[in-house]
């Protein structure tokens, strides 16, 4: 070969639209999407999420619709959270373990509607329930103290599996509760009940509509930062993966998601465990306001970034765009 062409050429398979389909290395399907959806008390009730443009809080009848949908769509699984009422919020979050909570409820109706053509997972932490906001416990010194709050999610877990939850993922960052919440949940009979843990999760400030959504927003004051992680840390996420899943985590997350696809791709060549990342609120929000704005074609963002966290290794992706991505991707 003479020195006036390239040694190879990367384009050629890329040259065709069949070419580029056969070279594709990762594939994104509607079996990759979690789909995070907020419940809501009454009956017929949708509250659009002012900082969550196109989502919206469901009465208990409107989360079943979803959760049809979601079958239809080829969504395997809903994560489930629940925008507790002021009055049933207190100091130490007791509402979480109440068997008859708004969670309980939705998670009910979804099963009695959709029996177990669709996975129920259910946030294990306070923050829903808490006057105060936080995920756990607050002693005087306004430090939310790690092992009453582990007892308090231990039955919170219990609660939610004897509703009917199939996963379990505790999003608190306290330390032990994985371990214990197998424990308790293996000693209650729910052998299969799953846990994903969210293992490395960061103090971030991505989860700001989250927090309008679950109407804890208002109430938090401080921040997170004695739990969760610090967004400077990537040997310490394995850390706490590690522990996760010698407490028994059948899965870990990452979370939130895009700033911290480096994370994934360690915690994924580490462990060779299913990982999952959350597009967390902000992100969603950010890619509609850049459509809004005229600075991205939504579709094609939303696609984009799904894509990447396959690509960095995850099992699935929990993300608000689950429905349109799911649509987008039956063509
Ligand atoms: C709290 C929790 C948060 C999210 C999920 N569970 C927020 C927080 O830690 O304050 C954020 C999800 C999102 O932003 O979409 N237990």
């Amino acid at each position: 070969m003479t020195g006036s062409y390239p040694a190879l050429r990367l384009r050629r398979t890329r040259s065709t639209a069949w070419s580029r389909s056969l070279h594709r290395e990762t594939l994104l399907t509607p079996a990759d999407l979690i789909w995070p959806l907020f419940v809501t008390e009454g009956t017929g009730v949708e509250e659009p999420i002012g900082s969550l443009p196109g989502v919206s809080r469901w009465s208990a009848d409107g989360i079943v619709a979803r959760a049809k949908e979601a079958v239809g769509l080829g969504i395997p699984c809903l994560a489930l959270f629940p925008n507790t009422p002021r009055e049933k919020r207190s100091d130490d979050g007791a509402e979480a373990l109440n068997p008859d909570n708004l969670m309980c409820r939705a998670i009910r109706a979804i099963r009695d509607a959709c029996g177990s053509d669709i996975g129920i997972l259910t946030d294990v932490a306070l923050d829903p329930y808490t006057s105060h906001g936080q995920d756990g416990l607050v002693n005087d010194a306004g430090y939310v103290v790690n092992d009453d709050t582990v007892a308090m999610l231990v039955d919170q877990a219990v609660n939610q599996a004897e509703a009917g939850a199939d996963i379990v993922a505790p999003s608190d960052m306290m330390d032990g509760r994985i371990h214990a919440i197998r424990l308790a949940l293996e000693m209650g009979g729910h052998h299969n009940v799953q846990i994903m843990s969210y293992a490395a999760k960061y103090a971030s400030a991505f989860y700001g509509p989250f927090r309008d959504a679950v109407g804890s927003s208002g109430l938090l004051k401080g921040d997170k930062k004695a739990y969760q992680m610090d967004p400077a840390n990537g040997e310490e996420a394995l850390r706490e993966v590690a522990l996760d899943l010698a407490e028994g985590a059948d899965s870990v997350m990452v979370k939130p998601g895009l700033p911290y696809l480096d994370i994934v791709r360690r915690v994924k060549e580490r462990f060779e465990v299913p990982v999952f990342a959350y597009q967390v609120s902000g992100e969603y929000a950010m890619i509609e306001a850049a459509a809004a704005a005229g600075a991205g074609e939504r579709d094609a963002l939303v696609l984009e970034t799904l894509m990447s966290f396959k690509r960095a290794g995850c099992s699935g992706v929990l993300t608000y765009h689950a429905p349109l991505a799911a649509r987008l991707l039956h063509g």
